[in-house]
């Protein structure tokens, strides 16, 4: 890593008064939870997103789409946070005071961030942990895994899917007006481990550029917005991050 741009960067971050961490998957790959697009072994590039991640495809084999999202739950069950989820953990706790803000937006559904400590943690993209009805709409948290039939039922006998954005669908009303709030008012933005191809999240970075806030990327391969944030750190997020926020505040 240059040590030029990390102490540029940490005399920044020590300024900064509302700061916004956007994390992807890339984030969770050093827990041993899959990627997306990775190359090798990545989920998108074993399995087709149409045939999983969509309303269509759960319509259409709603065993087959509700057993990939249980086998991604067990995955998620034994991964424990990284250093890159703890170090976001103690960052938060550091900024958030009366005069400094600390939001977590996040297109993960593993909810590591949470397990790791960070408490204002915007899921974009839902979680695997809360299974909805498509029938009566009830959402239930589900813990135990596996399940015992596929797709699992609800009470009322409707199937039950995971409460995570397919493609094609709307983010959460609620998280996205969380998250607009957040970058309308950021000075200092992260994008963590994602490949910022995903609308909206991959565009937040030109909104609060725009208005003159500080940008960096951290994230293992280079990604559409390397050349345009003001710092593109490329490493690992569970290295990386660990050092920047040991470098700015001695945590
Ligand atoms: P991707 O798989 O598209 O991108 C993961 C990024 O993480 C890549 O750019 C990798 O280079 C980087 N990466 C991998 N390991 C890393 C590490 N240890 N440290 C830092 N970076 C690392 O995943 P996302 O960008 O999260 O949406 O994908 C966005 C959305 O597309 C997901 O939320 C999902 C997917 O379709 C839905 O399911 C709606």
């Amino acid at each position: 890593m240059q040590p030029v741009i990390l102490d540029n960067l940490v005399g920044e971050l020590r300024e900064a008064r509302a700061v916004v961490v956007l994390t992807g998957a890339g984030v969770s790959a050093e827990s041993g939870i899959p990627t997306f697009r990775d190359a090798m072994e990545g989920l998108w590039a074993k399995y087709d997103p149409s045939q999983l991640a969509t309303p269509e495809a759960f319509d259409r084999d709603s065993e087959i789409v509700t057993r990939w999202y249980d086998w991604r739950r067990e995955k998620c069950a034994t991964a424990k946070p990284n250093p890159a989820h703890l170090a976001l953990a103690r960052l938060e706790e550091h900024l958030a005071t009366p005069e400094r803000g600390f939001t977590l937006l996040t297109q993960n559904v593993d909810r590591l961030h949470q397990a790791a400590g960070s408490r204002n943690v915007v899921e974009l993209h839902g979680t695997l942990w809360v299974w909805r009805c498509t029938r009566c709409g009830i959402e239930r948290e589900e813990r135990t895994v596996p399940f015992q039939e596929y797709p699992p039922r609800c009470a009322c006998g409707g199937a039950r899917r995971p409460a995570v954005v397919w493609f094609g669908e709307m983010l959460p009303e609620q998280a996205l007006k969380q998250a607009h709030d957040a970058l309308a008012t950021c000075d200092f933005f992260f994008s963590v481990g994602t490949s910022a191809v995903v609308e909206p999240a991959a565009n937040f970075i030109y909104s609060v550029r725009h208005r003159g806030a500080k940008t960096v990327e951290i994230n293992r391969d280079a990604t559409p917005i390397s050349r345009v944030v003001d710092w593109s750190l490329l490493g690992k997020a569970g290295e990386v991050l660990p050092e920047l926020v040991r470098r700015a505040f001695g945590i």
